[in-house]
């Protein structure tokens, strides 16, 4: 068998160096487990950016690829197939939208829903040719097309990289006035936001934030547009993030866990009054609504509901954030977070920072990975049980009163 350093070589001789991964080489997963090649067993605190959320080859989800792998795996848009409708009558009634367009990875639900916005925003709002708006927050991240690192404000998704896209703009995260003064140009058409920022460090806007952007995109007419690629699908504690307040996105994006960390599998959820402005031949994806995406996101999905994966993590995140708060160190200056969606800011102590509490922390049994620099995200998958939070909040403290 292999070593670690023998899979890490490798990665850095024939691989792109465009990560910085954590040193350890996974070579199994089980539920909130994985093991490495040299058969050390793991908490997983990140569950893949919370693709994970149902565990690690979760059994209904495998037997459902599996199942379906053996039947008809691709057919394209080309043909209709069996899987598509009723997967599309599925998630629509589960999420409460009109229609569904199936595409594969987050960044491609987030640019189909771009697409989509300029498009109603010609037919529908009136804007004139080549004039639409879509205004974002700082801070955001959803992905690394051209697009989306158009609209980021960090360097180091976006320098080197340009031309950038035109039409795009910044506003303050959880800042309401400022949305106001955009959306007073009759030009925008759709407002994009995170109900969390997750990439940037699970930043949570105050209470009133997202049911107010509603009530501005309702009166300036501008689409509001979700993504919730990362805090969906019961992550925060309810099915969606944006579930919390009455803001009920006119455009809903959603990846990662739709699969439960299987393969990519997006969607982007809308109304007949936005959906049916993209006609045939205007948008697609080869592999977008394939039977095995289609089968998987069904299995997923009812893994969420059956297990009431949002009430664990809502009463299990509550927990974990409370103990957080109680480990009496200077080196954890915040804890916030929601549901199963958290982090902690690091001060660095004696050199130490975020990147070596990661490793002491993959050495006591538990991954997680800095982002930032200085903030640890903490996301296991939510089948995780009480007992076993428990001890992962053993190790965190643990480790940290190490230091
Ligand atoms: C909020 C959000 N949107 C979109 C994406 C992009 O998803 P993908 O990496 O599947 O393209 C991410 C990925 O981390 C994300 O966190």
């Amino acid at each position: 068998m292999n070593s670690s350093k023998y899979y890490i070589n490798l990665e850095h001789e024939y691989g792109a160096h465009n990560y910085h991964p954590l040193p350890v080489v996974l070579s199994r997963g089980e539920g909130v487990f994985v093991w490495d090649v040299e058969g050390n067993k793991y908490y997983d605190f990140l569950s893949a950016y919370s693709a994970v959320n149902q565990g690690h080859s979760h059994p209904k989800i495998i037997q459902a690829l599996k199942q379906q792998a053996d039947i008809l795996t691709l057919t394209s848009r080309a043909f209709h197939n069996d899987t598509l409708g009723e997967y599309e009558k599925y998630i629509t009634e589960y999420f409460g939208y009109e229609k569904v367009l199936p595409m594969n990875t987050g960044v491609e639900g987030g640019e189909t829903a771009n697409k989509l916005a300029r498009k109603w925003g010609y037919m529908k709002k009136g804007i004139p040719n080549n004039k639409a708006r879509i205004i974002f927050a700082k801070g955001n991240f959803w992905g690394r097309t051209l697009a989306a690192i158009s609209s980021s404000d960090d360097p180091l998704s976006y320098e080197g990289f340009g031309p950038y896209m035109p039409g795009y703009d910044l506003v303050p995260y959880d800042d309401l006035q400022a949305l106001e003064k955009e959306f007073k140009d009759p030009n925008v058409a759709a407002f994009m936001v995170e109900p969390i920022q997750g990439e940037a460090g699970v930043v949570v806007p105050s209470e009133g934030y997202l049911s107010g952007v509603r009530k501005l995109c309702d009166k300036y007419n501008v689409l509001f547009i979700a993504d919730e690629v990362q805090t969906g699908i019961a992550r925060t504690g309810k099915l969606l993030a944006t579930d919390y307040e009455d803001a009920r996105p006119d455009i809903l994006v959603l990846g990662k866990a739709l699969s439960g960390g299987v393969f990519p599998v997006s969607a982007v959820l809308a109304d007949n009054e936005i959906m049916m402005c993209i006609k045939p031949g205007e948008h697609g994806s080869t592999y977008g609504g394939n039977p095995l995406a289609n089968k998987v996101a069904v299995a997923a999905l009812e893994v969420i509901k059956n297990e009431r994966l949002a009430e664990n993590a809502l009463i299990l995140g509550n927990i974990l954030r409370d103990e957080l708060k109680k480990i009496s160190s200077d080196m954890i200056t915040t804890v916030r977070g929601k549901g199963l969606l958290n982090a902690i800011v690091i001060k660095p102590k004696n050199g130490n920072d975020a990147w070596d509490v990661c490793l002491r922390l993959r050495d006591n049994g538990l991954l997680a990975k800095p982002t930032h620099g200085d903030i640890i995200r903490f996301a296991p998958p939510l089948i995780i049980s009480e007992k076993q939070l428990h001890e992962c909040i053993f190790i965190i403290k643990k480790t940290i009163l190490s230091f």
